[in-house]
C-alpha cells in the first residue's frame, strides 16, 4: 500500500503506525469472512482478520478465548435448560455476521406503554422484551394489548468489545462534561453493575445498559435463551404468567453450568470470549476515505461519534492502555423522532446511545431497528441533538457526500 502524506493523519489516529498498515495485507480488503469452530485445528491467532483473538494475548487469555468461543457456539436445548421462553439457541445465531462475534439483521421486540408520558414496561405482563419463542406452544409469549409501543432492536457486534469496557468511567464522563459544538449534550447513563454493585457508566447496548461483558453475558443468557445464572437467577414467567412457569419450567435454578477444570461457567465463557475479540481490521485508507473523514469531522458528525477513546491501565496486556477506534462518545443522547419510546437503565425514551461506527462496512441494514438500509438514509433519519450535522451533510455537494459515504464504507 502507498500511503501519501495527507492521509497520515487519519492513520495516527486509528492507532495504526505506518508499517503495521504496511504489514497487514488484509487491511480493508473487503468482507473477511472466516468461518471459526473450535474444533477445526490449532487455537487461532492474531492475523488481523475479524474474529481473530486481540493480538498480544497470553497462552492462558488464548485458550479462555477459545473455550468462550465454544460456549458462544453452544446450542442450548430444553434439556438443557433453555427457555421455557427465548428468543434464540445460541449467542452465535444472533451474533454471526459476517462471522461468530458479528451484528446480524435478527431483531428482538421490546414493547411497553405510554402512560401520559410515562413509560410503562408492562413488567407483569413480561415486559419490556419479548420471547418470541417457547419450548411449549401453551406458554409462547404474546405482545399485551394494552402495550402502545412495540419496537424492534438489531444485534449489535461484539468485535473490540474488551476494549471497550475497559475504558475508564471518567473518560466517558468527561467527554459529557466538555464542550460541545451545535448544543449537542450528552450524558453517561450512571448504572448499578449486577456483578459487582457498583454504580457505572453503561456502554454496551442500544441504551447504553450494561456496563460489563459478564453482566450482558448474564442478562443475554437469561432474556434471550432462558438460561439464569449468580447474577440472573430468577427464570422469565411467560407474559408474567407464573402458574404457567411453574408449569413448565422444571430446571433447578441457577442453570448455568460451573465448568469443575477452569470453576468458571457459562456466562464466565462467554464473557472471556467477548473480552478477548479483537476489534475490526484497520480501514484502506484512501485519498478519498482522508477527504471523507475530514467532512465528517467538518460537518459535526465527530461531535459525538468520537474517534478514539483509550482504555485505562489493565492487568491484561491486550487492553491496558490501547487506543480505541470506535467512533462513539458512548453518550446518550436526545435523538428526537431517531427513538425507540423505550426507557431502559437510565435511558430515557428518546435517549439513544451513539452507536459506534468501526466495523460498520460488515453490517446493514443500520440505525436500532435497522430501519435505514442505506447510509445516506441512516444520516438522514438522525434527529434531535444531531439536526446541525445531518443538516450540513445534506447541503454538501454530491461528491462530498460521497466521500463521507466512503469514509464510513472504510471502517
Ligand atoms: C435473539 C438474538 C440474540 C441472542 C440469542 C443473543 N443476542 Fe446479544 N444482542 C442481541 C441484540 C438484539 C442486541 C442489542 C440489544 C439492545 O441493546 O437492546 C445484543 C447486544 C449484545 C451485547 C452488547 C454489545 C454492544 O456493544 O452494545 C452483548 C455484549 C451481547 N449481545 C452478548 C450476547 C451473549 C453473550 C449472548 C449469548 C448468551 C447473546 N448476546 C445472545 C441479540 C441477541
Ligand atoms: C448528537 C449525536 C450524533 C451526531 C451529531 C451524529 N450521530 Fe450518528 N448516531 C448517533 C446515535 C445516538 C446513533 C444511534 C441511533 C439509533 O439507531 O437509535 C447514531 C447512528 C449512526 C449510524 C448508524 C450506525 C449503526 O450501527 O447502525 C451512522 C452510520 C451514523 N450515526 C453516522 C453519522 C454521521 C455521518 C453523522 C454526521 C452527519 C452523525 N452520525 C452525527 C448520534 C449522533
Amino acid at each position: 500500500m502507498k500511503i501519501s502524506p495527507t492521509i497520515l493523519p487519519l492513520l495516527a489516529l486509528m492507532g495504526v503506525s505506518v508499517v503495521v498498515a504496511q504489514a497487514l495485507p488484509h487491511a480493508g480488503k473487503g468482507r473477511a469472512r472466516r468461518p471459526i469452530h473450535r474444533h477445526e485445528g490449532p487455537a487461532p491467532h492474531a492475523s488481523g482478520r475479524l474474529g481473530d483473538p486481540l493480538p498480544d494475548l497470553t497462552q492462558s487469555q488464548l485458550s479462555a478465548f477459545t473455550d468462550g468461543l465454544g460456549e458462544f457456539e453452544s446450542v442450548e436445548t430444553a434439556d438443557s435448560g433453555l427457555g421455557p421462553i427465548f428468543n434464540n439457541t445460541s449467542c452465535a445465531n444472533c451474533h454471526t455476521a459476517p462471522t461468530i462475534g458479528g451484528a446480524s439483521a435478527q431483531v428482538v421486540t421490546r414493547f411497553g406503554r405510554n402512560d401520559n408520558g410515562v413509560f410503562d414496561p408492562l413488567a407483569a405482563e413480561g415486559g419490556s422484551l419479548l420471547q418470541s419463542r417457547a419450548i411449549n406452544p401453551a406458554v409462547l409469549e404474546r405482545i399485551p394489548v394494552d402495550a402502545t409501543i412495540v419496537v424492534q432492536r438489531q444485534t449489535t457486534p461484539l468485535f473490540g468489545a474488551g476494549l471497550i469496557e475497559a475504558i475508564r468511567d471518567q473518560d466517558i464522563q468527561a467527554l459529557a462534561n466538555r464542550h460541545k459544538a451545535d448544543g449537542v449534550l450528552g450524558r453517561a447513563a450512571m448504572i448499578t453493575d449486577v456483578t459487582t454493585g457498583d454504580e457505572r457508566v453503561g456502554r454496551f447496548g442500544w441504551k447504553a445498559q450494561q456496563a460489563t461483558l459478564l453482566a450482558f453475558a448474564g442478562d443475554a443468557y437469561l432474556n434471550e435463551m432462558g438460561i439464569t445464572s449468580r447474577f440472573f437467577p430468577t427464570e422469565n414467567a411467560p407474559n408474567g404468567n407464573q402458574e404457567l412457569l411453574a408449569q413448565y419450567d422444571h430446571f433447578a435454578d441457577p442453570e448455568d453450568e460451573v465448568d469443575p477444570a477452569t470453576g468458571k461457567s457459562d456466562i464466565d465463557k462467554a464473557a472471556d470470549f467477548m473480552r478477548f475479540l479483537a476489534p475490526p481490521p484497520p480501514p484502506h485508507i484512501t485519498a478519498e476515505v482522508q477527504n471523507g473523514y475530514g467532512m465528517f469531522v467538518r460537518i459535526g458528525c465527530a461531535e459525538c461519534h468520537v474517534p478514539t477513546l483509550m482504555t485505562g491501565p489493565n492487568k491484561i496486556r491486550a487492553l491496558d492502555r490501547k487506543p480505541v477506534t470506535l467512533f462513539s462518545d458512548l453518550l446518550l443522547h436526545d435523538m428526537g423522532s431517531l427513538n425507540d419510546g423505550i426507557a431502559q437503565a437510565d435511558a430515557l425514551p428518546t435517549e439513544m446511545k451513539t452507536a459506534p461506527l468501526w466495523g460498520l462496512k460488515f453490517r446493514a441494514p443500520y440505525l436500532h431497528d435497522g430501519r435505514a438500509p442505506t447510509l445516506p438514509v441512516a444520516i438522514n433519519d438522525h434527529d434531535g441533538e444531531a439536526v446541525p450535522a445531518r443538516d450540513r451533510f445534506n447541503k454538501l455537494p454530491a461528491g462530498q457526500q460521497k466521500q463521507v459515504i466512503d469514509f464510513l464504507n472504510s471502517l
